[in-house]
């Protein structure tokens, strides 16, 4: 099979609690009604690239579980390929979420089967085969190194934060972090990303991204301002978008800052969207809406 992006990563059961504050260490506070849904970073930005329009496949280790059965349903619907799903002894990945009054989350993994994914020979060659590969870190470092080495362009959302083998930062041609995971990286002056890797984009939220590449000025492109529900899954659903969107104009190599400011726009709206809904990949935009409002904010 022929894939225009590859998203190598978790898969989670969310467990969802809206509390109207995230308790402090040592505190205890009521939610309301619990919700469980689809989710886990992998997952969501697979379930993004394939709804932005991109042909996605996702190397994955779920649990022989119901939660297992869930993800395979819902990624399935999104149009996610998934032929190269493993099946562990291990449960499915849990996350364990609370979301407070102004949408902003706390989240906890337990990573059961992700724990346990490695690449087959089949997903080694998908992988290889690929324009765009992307990974995030719930899964065990060795096989993001792994896929990274074997890919033609890899993406690395270095989420959740963790230290990045200099070995795998070798192989990545994109690095996508929040503020805290860039200064994590590298200190508080985040063009020394750029030391590491040869293009950065680094998210700010609701006030958009910030695009780093060798040898060429920051580009700042602004969020698009929105009422927020829950923001859950709106880094997930930028990645997604933003892979879907470079593979799809990657027929003129090499990617220039030019296709990413192009893809970060279209990535930017797909998250303001997504804030919108409460949920992971529940919460994740089809590429019919990015278009209607890519096209109301910058056409
Ligand atoms: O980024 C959001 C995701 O983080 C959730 O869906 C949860 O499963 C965790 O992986």
């Amino acid at each position: 099979m022929e894939s225009d992006v590859v998203v190598v990563g978790s898969a989670n059961v969310d467990l969802v609690l809206p509390v109207q504050r995230i308790p402090r260490p040592g505190e205890t506070v009521l939610a309301g009604v619990m919700t469980r849904g689809p989710g886990g970073k992998g997952a969501n930005q697979a379930a993004a690239s394939a709804r932005a329009g991109a042909r996605t496949t996702m190397v994955v280790s779920l649990g022989a579980d119901e939660g297992g059965a869930l993800l395979r349903d819902t990624l399935a619907g999104a149009g996610v390929d998934l032929s190269l799903v493993s099946t562990s002894d291990a449960p499915t990945g849990t996350a364990i979420i609370t979301v407070d009054a102004s949408g902003e989350n706390s989240i906890v993994v337990a990573p059961g089967a992700n724990g346990e994914l490695t690449l087959s020979p089949e997903a080694a060659h998908v992988i290889g085969g690929a324009t765009i590969v992307l990974a995030q870190l719930e899964i065990p470092m060795a096989t993001v190194q792994e896929a990274a080495a074997t890919s033609s362009y890899f993406i690395l959302n270095a989420a959740p934060a963790a230290e990045l083998p200099a070995a795998l930062l070798a192989d990545v041609d994109l690095l996508v972090v929040n503020e805290s995971e860039a200064e994590a990286i590298a200190g508080p002056d985040r063009n020394a990303l750029l030391k590491l890797v040869p293009a950065a984009v680094v998210t700010l939220g609701g006030a958009g991204a910030v695009i780093l590449t060798r040898g060429n000025d920051e580009i700042t492109v602004p969020g698009v301002r929105v009422e927020v529900v829950d923001t859950t899954a709106a880094g997930d659903t930028f990645c997604g978008v933003l892979a879907a969107t470079l593979a799809a104009g990657s027929a003129i190599e090499p990617i220039t800052p030019g296709d990413l400011t192009n893809a970060v726009r279209r990535a930017n709206v797909a998250a303001s969207l997504s804030v919108q809904t409460a949920g992971a990949i529940a919460s994740v935009p089809h590429g019919d809406a990015i278009d209607a409002r890519y096209a109301e904010v910058y056409l």
